[in-house]
C-alpha cells in the first residue's frame, strides 16, 4: 500500500457522488471549485472527521466519554490518515498593540508565567503586560518600534510658523492649532524654522509639557505647551492603524 498518499475510498457525505481520491501526503494540496461543488464536505465532513473519530478512539473510555461524539462519516475507507489540524481564517486586528502573542491569547498565559517565576518585584501580574502603563517599556510604550515624525516631511524649514512651516494638516496656517501656536507666545513664530537654534527646535518639537504663563491672549483650551513632534508621535502610538486620517498619512511616520 502506498504510504505517501491519503487514499479514500467511496465518498458519498453531502452531495459527493461516490469519489475516489488520493491526495499526495507532505505537500500542499489545494481543492478548488464553484460554491457547493462539496469542498467542505470533501474536507471537513469527510476527511478531518474521520481524523478526528480515529484520534478520539485511541483514547481511555473515561476521555471518550468527554468528547464529543462523533458518527462515521459516509466513506467506505481513508487510509493512511493521521492527526488533523483545522486552521480557520480569523481577521487580526489591524491595532498596533495587537500580536501573535494577544491574538492567540498566548500572551495571557506568558504574563501569568513570568509573573509567577519572575523576582516579584513590581506586584500584579498585569504588570507583566506590555500594554499596562505600569508594564510598558518606557521607550516605545510597549510597541517594540518607536513611531518617529519623519521630520522631512513634517517640516518646511525655509518658512516661519506664521507662513505655513509646519507642513501637518492640523497646523496648516489659520488653523486652530496654528493660532494657539502663535497665541501661546513661546516660540518665534516669524523667523524661518531653519533659523532656528537646536535648542529652540527641540522646545517646539518635543519639550515636555509646561505651563504658559505669557500668552499674547487668553488660551481657548490649551494651558500647557508639549512638544508638537512629540504629542503626535505619543498620539499615533495609542490608536489603531485605521484610525489615522487620510490626510494625516500623507505627512507620514517612520517607524524605527
Ligand atoms: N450538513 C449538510 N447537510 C446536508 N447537505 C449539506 C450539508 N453541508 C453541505 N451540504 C450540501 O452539500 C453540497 C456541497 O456543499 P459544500 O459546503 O461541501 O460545498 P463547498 O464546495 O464547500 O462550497 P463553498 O465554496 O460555498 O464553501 C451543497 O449542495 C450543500 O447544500
Ligand atoms: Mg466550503
Amino acid at each position: 500500500m502506498n504510504r505517501d498518499f491519503i487514499i479514500v475510498q467511496n465518498a458519498h457525505t453531502n452531495n459527493l457522488k461516490n469519489i475516489d481520491v488520493e491526495i499526495p501526503k507532505h505537500k500542499f494540496v489545494v481543492f478548488t471549485g464553484i460554491s457547493g461543488s462539496g469542498k467542505s464536505s470533501l474536507l471537513f465532513d469527510t476527511i478531518y472527521t474521520e481524523a478526528q473519530r480515529q484520534l478520539i478512539e485511541t483514547f481511555s473510555t473515561f476521555a471518550r466519554t468527554r468528547m464529543p461524539k462523533l458518527s462515521r462519516p459516509d466513506v467506505d475507507d481513508i487510509l493512511n490518515l493521521s492527526t488533523a489540524i483545522v486552521i480557520d481564517q480569523k481577521r487580526m486586528g489591524n491595532n498596533l498593540r495587537s500580536t501573535v502573542g494577544t491574538a492567540t491569547e498566548i500572551n495571557t498565559y506568558l504574563r501569568i508565567l513570568y509573573s509567577r517565576t519572575a523576582k516579584p518585584f513590581i506586584g500584579p501580574s498585569f504588570y507583566f503586560s506590555f500594554n499596562h502603563p505600569e508594564g510598558m517599556c518606557p521607550e516605545c510604550n510597549g510597541l517594540g518600534k518607536q513611531i518617529k515624525i519623519d521630520l522631512d516631511i513634517f517640516l518646511n524649514r525655509d518658512l516661519s510658523i506664521h507662513d505655513g512651516a509646519i507642513t501637518h494638516p492640523h497646523y496648516k496656517a489659520g488653523g486652530f492649532l496654528w493660532k494657539e501656536l502663535i497665541t501661546m507666545n513661546i516660540i518665534d513664530t516669524i523667523k524661518p524654522l531653519k533659523e532656528f537654534s537646536e535648542e529652540e527646535l527641540d522646545l517646539l518639537l518635543y519639550s515636555a509639557p509646561f505651563e504658559i504663563k505669557d500668552a499674547r491672549q487668553k488660551l481657548a483650551y490649551n494651558r500647557n505647551f508639549e512638544g508638537i513632534a512629540r504629542k503626535l508621535e505619543k498620539a499615533v502610538a495609542g490608536r489603531a492603524d485605521d484610525e489615522t486620517a487620510d490626510d494625516e498619512k500623507k505627512c507620514l511616520y517612520k517607524v524605527f
